[in-house]
């Protein structure tokens, strides 16, 4: 079985289900119509195949269908037993799935291989990130996005264990040339190992959080 490439960011006991190109079409259960019509079309796009593919990564787990919707903060409701982390940007959707018992929380983020809008970087970054990015050799890999997504998949890896929502800002990312990038949580300061890749075009960040991480 060919591993994907969000699966080749993740410990192999996690199950990943990801589509290049267009977003994967399928069948939506009856509550998850219910949630996402009246959205634009986009949207629904997005949330149609976030559920086909997580559907998949959770079957794998021999977990049976059922709706999968946003509950507080936006976070997906998983299943008992089960966590898992969304993500969705143009020309690229993914979904990781794994067993509690594993792994505390699951964050993966995908954007596009390309720079921020200029002018935004201080939005989400700090003086000392913006110190560290200008060390980083200039090339194909644009860091101030790639850190970016490596905070946004922080954020969705920490929110179902602290409920909270956390700016940007105050998450710390430190990028690696070896594929790996170390974030510190504000509400969890050990340091959490993350990897990241590029492919087609997208950028992919994602990290696992083991079980002690629900001590926050
Ligand atoms: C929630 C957030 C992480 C989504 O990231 P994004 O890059 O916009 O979108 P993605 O497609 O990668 O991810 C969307 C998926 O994240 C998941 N998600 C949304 N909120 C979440 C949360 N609080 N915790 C975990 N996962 C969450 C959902 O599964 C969603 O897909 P779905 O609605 O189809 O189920 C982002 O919007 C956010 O709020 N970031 C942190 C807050 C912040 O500081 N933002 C400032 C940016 S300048």
């Amino acid at each position: 079985m060919t591993t994907s490439t969000v699966g080749t960011l993740l410990p192999a006991d996690v199950n990943c289900a990801e589509a290049f190109g267009p977003p994967p079409t399928g069948a939506l259960l009856g509550p998850e119509v219910a949630h996402i019509q009246g959205r634009s079309p986009r949207r629904q796009r997005q949330f149609t195949a976030a559920r086909v593919l997580a559907r998949s990564a959770l079957a794998e787990l021999d977990v049976p269908a059922r709706p999968l919707l946003p509950g507080r903060g936006g976070a997906p409701g998983w299943p008992d037993g089960t966590t898992g982390s969304i993500t969705h940007c143009d020309g690229y959707t993914a979904c990781a799935a794994t067993r509690t018992s594993r792994y505390a929380a699951l964050g993966i983020d995908a954007e596009p291989q390309q720079p921020l809008p200029h002018g935004t970087l201080h939005l989400t970054a700090s003086a000392a990130e913006h110190r560290r990015l200008a060390r980083l050799p200039q090339g194909t890999v644009p860091w101030d996005r790639l850190l970016f997504s490596a905070k946004e998949a922080t954020y969705k890896a920490f929110y179902p264990l602290t409920h909270t929502w956390t700016a940007l800002a105050s998450i710390t990312v430190a990028l690696h040339l070896d594929g790996t990038f170390t974030a510190r949580h504000p509400l969890n300061p050990q340091p959490r190992q993350g990897r990241w890749t590029t492919r087609h075009g997208i950028l992919v960040t994602a990290l696992a959080l083991p079980p002690t991480s629900r001590q926050t």
